[in-house]
């Protein structure tokens, strides 16, 4: 199977003032001039979103949200639409990261009605899977983590290409523990989720979609990562806050 276009992106969560995102824009820049061989994505707050935009027009970096809501409009107090999203200029948007599930009870059913609006407007959609500790200790980290998936199609319209949208494996114990998934689960994981992508939408789907790994990535583990045949890139937290070290996990997926 040909290996996809490697993606690195950063998810900022809830850090960065403007100040401190412009300073990072311009720290990234030059260090990832040139690279070509990933796409390089930033997903921001909110109040962040139209200048990080405005900072990296006209260069290869695709600046997102981290969160949306499936509504184009109306009464839904503190949320964004996607028709929002594209005013300000994003290109792409997280959905169904586990901290919007755990803290603030995203169901699989909205995350799958926010993954096809995403689509459906022409926002790259990076729709977010794990399982926690305890379902993986309990042997069920695939039917947690199949499920999810599966939510996803119910809702996505039967002829969309696999570029069109981007999964995230990442295993919640995973997340800013700095306890990363050994390469093996890695694997493991996104190469179990590619079969099923396979039997839902038919190889060539299965084949084009990408699927990162998130959880604890950082400059000393990304390569054994990235190394991986069904891992297509990152999902970074903390190791993307600093620009140079984003910078570092960039040029490696570009040379994978
Ligand atoms: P960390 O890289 O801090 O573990 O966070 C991963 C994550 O949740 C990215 O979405």
């Amino acid at each position: 199977m040909a290996r996809r276009r490697p993606m690195m992106a950063a998810n900022w969560k809830m850090n960065k003032l403007l100040g401190e995102a412009r300073e990072y824009v311009e720290q990234l820049l030059p260090r990832i001039e040139g690279v070509e061989g990933a796409d390089v994505a930033l997903f921001v707050p909110l109040t962040a979103l139209s200048e990080v935009v405005r900072l990296t027009e006209g260069t290869p970096v695709l600046a997102g949200a981290q969160n949306f809501y499936y509504k184009d409009s109306g009464a839904f107090t503190g949320e964004v639409s996607a028709p929002m999203l594209l005013d300000v200029g994003a290109g792409a948007v997280v959905v169904g990261h586990s901290e919007r599930r755990e803290i603030f009870g995203e169901t699989d059913e909205m995350v799958a009605r926010k993954a096809a609006r995403a689509v459906s407007a022409g926002l790259l959609p990076v729709v977010c899977i794990g399982e926690t500790k305890e379902e993986r200790d309990s042997g069920g980290m695939w039917e947690k983590v199949s499920g999810q998936v599966r939510a996803v199609f119910e809702h996505l319209d039967d002829d969309i290409s696999g570029e069109a949208i981007v999964f995230a494996y990442e295993p919640i114990w995973a997340i800013g523990t700095g306890d990363t998934a050994t390469p093996e689960d890695a694997q493991d994981a996104t190469g179990k989720v590619r079969g099923l992508l396979g039997e839902l939408r038919g190889e060539d789907f299965a084949g084009a979609v990408r699927i990162l790994y998130g959880g604890s990535v950082k400059p000393g583990n990304v390569e054994e990562i990235m190394a991986q045949e069904d891992v297509d890139g990152g999902l970074v937290g903390g190791a993307s806050l600093e620009a140079e070290s984003f910078a570092e996990l960039v040029n490696a997926a570009a040379n994978v």
